[in-house]
């Protein structure tokens, strides 16, 4: 695969990623929770994103939980050097598979020592404090006590990086106060704009932007106008809605997920799509 083909790449905390990269949490079973009704495909979906160069894969040690890590490391380690690794913490799972906040200085102290040892590693690359005020929807609240608990856990070597999920501006000044921001992972797709001045905001400072769901997540994205503007192109609606994101700013990077091999190759085929303006300016009046 060269450059090009992953759309480029980015500086992600310490290293240089491609633009198109891989999000491990349709891994787990149905709900996130439990094992896969395939492992075996899903040791082969982690393999052939290596394979197909890609260096950044997102994930969590509460997806499963602890399966989602207990794969990758069984399908990657020793992993390359390259290879950026992106972890969350702050919630967790009841037995239920329910997502419980999980913010407080235990609770992520844990969390931290649980990644590293199901993905079997010493150091995290980039740990994103996922802000837990509400499940969706980025709302205030202050991150300084979990941040200052991410900073002594970063002191004591277990953290390289710490990026933030599921913020608010004002949040991400409060944190900018205290650390530096390797990245920012929120909700964003071609039906969810919410953020969109935050993505002008961040490419002016250089803080990469990763929108998570960038597929519509559990309910992927359908549109009469998407499915029109998928066939003119030759490409799938799914294609389209990748090959838009990355055309929104270059400081997007991406982590579709899948649990199948021939969407994964799809979705990285997607970063060849180059969209005319006039069908970005349709998709964007979506
Ligand atoms: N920070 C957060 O709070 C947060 C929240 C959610 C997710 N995330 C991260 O973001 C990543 C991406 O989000 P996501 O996986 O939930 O949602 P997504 O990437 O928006 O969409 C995944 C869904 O799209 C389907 N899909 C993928 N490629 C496809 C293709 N080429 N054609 C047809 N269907 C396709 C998948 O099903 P198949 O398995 O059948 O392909 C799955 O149902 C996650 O993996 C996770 O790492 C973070």
């Amino acid at each position: 695969m060269t450059t090009v083909q992953l759309a480029g790449t980015r500086q992600l905390g310490d290293k240089q990623v491609f633009r198109m990269g891989y999000g491990a949490m349709q891994l787990a079973g149905p709900g996130v929770f439990g094992p896969p009704d395939n492992p075996e495909q899903a040791i082969e979906v982690l393999r052939l994103a290596i394979e197909q160069g890609i260096n950044h894969i997102d994930t969590s040690d509460f997806y499963g939980p602890h399966i989602t890590n207990q794969l990758i490391r069984q399908a990657l380690h020793p992993y390359k050097k390259e290879l950026c690794l992106v972890t969350k913490v702050s919630a967790r799972r009841d037995d239920k598979g329910n997502w419980i906040p999980a913010m407080s200085e235990s609770e992520l102290t844990r969390a931290v020592e649980e990644n590293l040892e199901n993905l079997g590693l010493d150091q995290l690359d980039v740990v994103n404090l996922r802000s837990m005020y509400d499940v969706h929807k980025p709302a205030e609240g202050s991150l300084e006590g979990p941040l200052t608990t991410l900073l002594n856990l970063q002191s004591r070597g277990l953290i390289r990086h710490i990026g933030l999920s599921n913020v608010t501006p004002t949040q991400i000044k409060e944190a900018l106060a205290l650390t530096p921001v390797a990245c920012v992972q929120n909700y964003y797709n071609l039906a969810e704009r919410s953020d969109d001045a935050l993505i002008d905001w961040l490419e002016q400072r250089n803080i990469p932007y990763v929108p998570y769901f960038p597929l519509g997540g559990f309910t992927p994205l359908q549109s009469d106008e998407l499915s029109a503007v998928a066939s003119e192109l030759s490409a799938s609606p799914m294609q389209v809605a990748l090959a838009w994101l990355l055309q929104r700013s270059p400081n997007i990077l991406l982590i579709p997920g899948t649990s199948k091999p021939a969407h994964l190759l799809a979705n990285i085929d997607a970063a060849k799509l180059q969209l005319p303006q006039a069908y970005i300016e349709r998709l964007n009046a979506l």
